[in-house]
């Protein structure tokens, strides 16, 4: 096992039982791990015949590790395991920079036979230049290892930059990984920088950072990634939750586009924009709580995004770099509750080319990031807007921006001036756990043609069951959410989507 050819995945396994240890190590070539990383530090062992069994009878190619935490008792027996490891044969053998002296060092060398040696350090707190983690890599290179390994415990997902500048100009092979969840890109894109090995964990035990292995393998695919692959990814804080790379990634692959989709633990949008430049960084998702902040950083914003005021979709033109913003929330929702009006109108004969919104009372409800687009979305097409919102004075400024009406919230539930009006649900009442609420009782919704939920977790919310049986049209948070991410993949790629494929995608996996 060496260097060069195709990515090595590793799994990080730290038990404190050889037998954890092995049925780990099982676990991880299940999971498609080419070899494990076995943290011996972390087992408890009496003697050190223990671990002679656990490397004699691993299942997969390993590292063998022993953070020594700078504890001079524990050096002694970081060095017997290194030493057995390389008695043993095993594929890869790291010792930490401060314990690689030369003595030790050159001891080491005299004893392999095939092992390839790793000197790695561990950086705690934050803010690195490259120049200084440029002087680190000279002095771990100059141990004469054959590979060295950088660990560093990131602030912002800004600080995983100088991390990729390492990848990309070091002489030897460099493994290098950025802590917690901020870091996580440091394994998702590292191929694009010329990685050899990325690390991920094991399903169930999730640890801050590293990418879940069977997502490796089956959602970013990161062994095609090479260095001409774009990145796009979804800006968000928590970001944890986003659905968006189990949709994205497998429609690049789709449409054979050369790209990845990862989330983006982001705390200062316009940090961002400043350290990740290059015209590789090319597309962007907005999430909670950017939306807004992100109108800012464009260079220039739609039109109809910027009467929002909301950005949820940043594209970096190719050919001058400039960011601009869109909003496909709006189009989203509003061309789901057109085109379900069409559908009754055509099997009501009663087909026209006029917007069916246009004229139309739309009662909305919310005042937030999704309900302003819906908002001007539905001004755009002529049609009344009342506001109810929890926060009255939100209520207020959002039907002044449309030319609308507020109401009090309390009055949403008796609201009920004409018939065959349109429901917009744009806040987070009903979204999962509280899946028994809905902003509005089921004795009204006999006055409304159709219903929309922009609430997506659970598909099929209370308000949206009752509003079927009252006879309205429904249309779910899923419908518009689908209909959001193809607009925005259309942006990205600069052409078409593959519509039915993501469709189904989000059907059933969502
Ligand atoms: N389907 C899609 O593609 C899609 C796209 C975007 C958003 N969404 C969904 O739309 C919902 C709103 O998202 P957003 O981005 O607009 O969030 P947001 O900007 O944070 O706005 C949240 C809205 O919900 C209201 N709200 C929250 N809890 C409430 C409660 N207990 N009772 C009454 N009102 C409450 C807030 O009222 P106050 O102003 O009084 O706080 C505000 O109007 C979320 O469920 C989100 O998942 C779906």
């Amino acid at each position: 096992m060496g260097f060069k050819g195709e990515l090595l995945v590793c799994a990080i396994l730290e038990c404190e039982t050889m037998e954890e240890m092995l049925s780990s190590m099982e676990k991880a070539k299940e999971e498609g791990a080419d070899l494990v990383e076995l943290c011996i530090n972390s087992m408890s062992f009496s003697h050190i015949s223990e671990v002679e069994q656990l490397l004699k009878q691993r299942t997969l190619p390993a590292i063998v590790s022993f953070r020594t935490f700078c504890r001079g008792d524990s050096k002694k027996t970081c060095l017997q395991v290194l030493q057995l490891a390389l008695q043993l044969n095993v594929e890869f053998v790291e010792i930490e920079l401060e314990v690689a002296s030369n003595v030790v060092m050159t001891e080491l060398m005299n004893k392999r036979s095939n092992s390839k040696l790793i000197v790695s350090s561990y950086i705690q707190g934050g803010h690195l230049s490259k120049e200084k983690l440029g002087n680190l890599v000279t002095c771990l290179q100059c141990t004469g290892a054959d590979a060295i390994k950088l660990v560093v415990d990131v602030v912002y997902i800004t600080d995983v930059a100088p991390v990729f500048h390492m990848l990309t100009h070091c002489q030897i092979p460099l493994i290098a990984r950025a802590v917690g969840d901020r870091g996580l890109i440091s394994q998702l894109l590292g191929p694009k920088y010329g990685a050899f090995l990325v690390s991920g964990s094991l399903g169930g035990n999730s640890i801050p950072g590293l990418p879940p292995l069977a997502s490796i393998k089956q959602v970013y695919k990161l062994e095609y990634m090479d260095v001409d692959t774009k990145v796009f990814g979804v800006i968000s804080n928590p970001v944890g939750h986003s659905k968006g790379p189990l949709l994205h990634n497998p429609a690049f692959r789709h449409t054979r586009y050369n790209g990845i989709y990862v989330p983006l633990l982001v705390d200062n949008v316009k940090e961002f924009f400043r350290v990740y430049s290059c015209n590789d960084f090319a597309g962007f998702s907005v999430g909670i709580p950017h939306k807004e902040a992100a109108v800012e950083c464009c260079d220039e914003v739609h039109l109809l995004a910027k009467s929002i005021g909301a950005v949820n979709t940043i594209v970096r033109r190719p050919t001058d770099g400039k960011l601009v913003g869109y909003n496909t929330d709006c189009e989203a929702c509003i061309s789901a509750i057109e085109d379900a009006l069409r559908e009754r109108r055509i099997t009501n004969g009663q087909a026209s080319h006029a917007s069916p919104i246009a004229g139309k009372l739309f009662v909305l409800v919310g005042a937030g990031g999704a309900a302003r687009a819906m908002a001007f979305g539905a001004k755009s097409r002529g049609a009344r807007i009342v506001i109810f919102n929890r926060n009255f004075e939100r209520a207020k400024a959002l039907a002044q921006a449309v030319s609308g009406e507020a109401l009090p919230y309390e009055c949403l539930d008796k609201f009920c001036p004409e018939n065959g009006m349109i429901l917009a649900n744009a806040s987070a009442v009903g979204m999962q756990p509280n899946t028994n609420q809905t902003p509005v009782s089921k004795d009204v919704l006999g006055s409304y043609e159709l219903v929309l939920d922009a609430v997506y977790t659970p598909r099929n919310t209370l308000l949206l069951q009752e509003a079927s049986e009252a006879g309205a049209i429904v249309v779910s948070g899923v419908e518009m959410f689908i209909r959001q991410a193809v607009g925005q993949f259309k942006l990205f790629t600069g052409g078409l989507a593959p519509e039915d494929f993501m469709r189904k995608i989000v059907l059933e996996q969502f």
